[in-house]
């Protein structure tokens, strides 16, 4: 069996893990697969950068290595372009793609599902909500045949490790951001998480897969941590409760059968005793709530290279397997149109 050849797109922290796993891993891989899975370029932009993974492999051409004779195109550069320009070529030219990239698939989704469904490409995303975390494809395909009601969860570690440590020290908001970034928790620019962007991303996505419509991460009505002050954190404990930052999913059904969802991110005080309130660090959890599976929590660590690099390589495996045996990722073009209910209105 020929090998199936896999372009990458970046090598910052997840990328570097990912050609590590490929690398030492490819005995496995070849046996999961039923080929070989061989890494054949890596398109970065600054290639003196990369003294960790083969020199040979790295380029500054990334519309070049797409466009070259590979099967599979792995994202792990973020951002919204050139990534998405990338991903369109690649899926125009029927080539599976594996993306880590949350605001993409939050903003440009349905136009990167209808590339991939005209001309048959797999597109799998695993990797751009929480981590290490199984969580999209159970969505996507396990419970594909229940019907999902709620999908609520703490999906941005940032914001959970500041909130838990205002918890657990009585610090100030501003202290803890701080103290949090000195510890490599928060990234130098943490507006993303702490105003909720990054879980605001992450919800549509959820919602999108759950409720199998499409949500727009603007659609989600958003809430960061920044005016959480030691005070409520405080008021909270004194009332048996905890500050989580919680992505909340829901489908509501009006009186008269009509449907829509409700997406939204913001503080929420939960009793103690709530499972998601122990979830603590830099740790993610997500409950899921289906009429005949009941309910389900997902629990792991949602950030970290060689986390990511786990969703990362679970896609691969599966796109690179559907290439040697023919099969496909599920389609999107069934998905229904279901508004999505302003705040307020729930
Ligand atoms: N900044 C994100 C977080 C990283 O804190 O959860 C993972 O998407």
């Amino acid at each position: 069996t020929p090998p199936v050849r896999v372009a990458m797109l970046g090598c910052g922290t997840v990328g570097t893990q990912v050609e590590r796993l490929i690398r030492e891993q490819s005995a496995d891989l070849t046996a999961r697969v039923g080929a070989p899975v061989e890494l054949t370029g890596i398109a970065v932009r600054r290639p003196h950068r990369h003294r960790e993974v083969p020199e040979e492999l790295l380029t500054t051409d990334a519309e070049a290595l797409v466009a070259s004779d590979v099967d599979v195109v792995v994202e792990v550069i973020g951002g919204i372009e050139p990534a998405r320009s990338l991903l369109l070529a690649a899926l125009r030219a029927g080539k599976s793609v594996v993306t880590a990239n949350k605001a993409l698939l939050a903003e440009h989704g349905p136009e990167l599902y209808e590339a991939a469904d005209e001309s048959g490409a797999d597109l799998y995303f695993e990797a751009s909500v929480a981590g290490a975390i199984p969580l999209l494809r159970p969505l996507r395909e396990s419970l594909a045949g229940d019907r999902v009601n709620r999908v609520m969860g703490i999906v941005n570690g940032t914001t959970n490790y500041v909130l838990s440590a205002m918890d657990s020290t009585g610090a100030a908001y501003g202290e803890t951001l701080e103290e949090a970034g000195r510890l490599g928790y928060a990234e130098a620019d943490p507006t993303a998480d702490v105003d909720g962007f990054d879980a605001a991303a992450k919800a549509a996505i959820l919602a999108s897969l759950a409720f199998h419509t499409r949500v727009p991460a603007e659609a989600v009505h958003r809430e960061g941590i920044s005016r959480v002050t030691a005070a409520d954190i405080t008021a909270a404990r004194g009332m048996g409760r905890v500050v989580k930052l919680l992505a909340i999913c829901d489908r509501v059904v009006d009186e008269d059968g009509g449907e829509s969802v409700s997406v939204r991110v913001h503080p929420a005080m939960i009793p103690r005793g709530h499972p998601l309130a122990t979830v603590g660090g830099a740790f993610n959890a997500v409950f899921v709530e289906a009429e005949a599976a009941g309910q389900l929590m997902f629990y792991g660590q949602g950030a970290g290279g060689p986390q990511t690099a786990s969703a990362v390589l679970g896609d691969l495996v599966a796109v690179a397997r559907n290439r040697v045996a023919g099969g496909r990722s599920p389609r999107e073009s069934a998905y229904a149109e279901l508004p999505v209910r302003p705040m307020g209105q729930v």
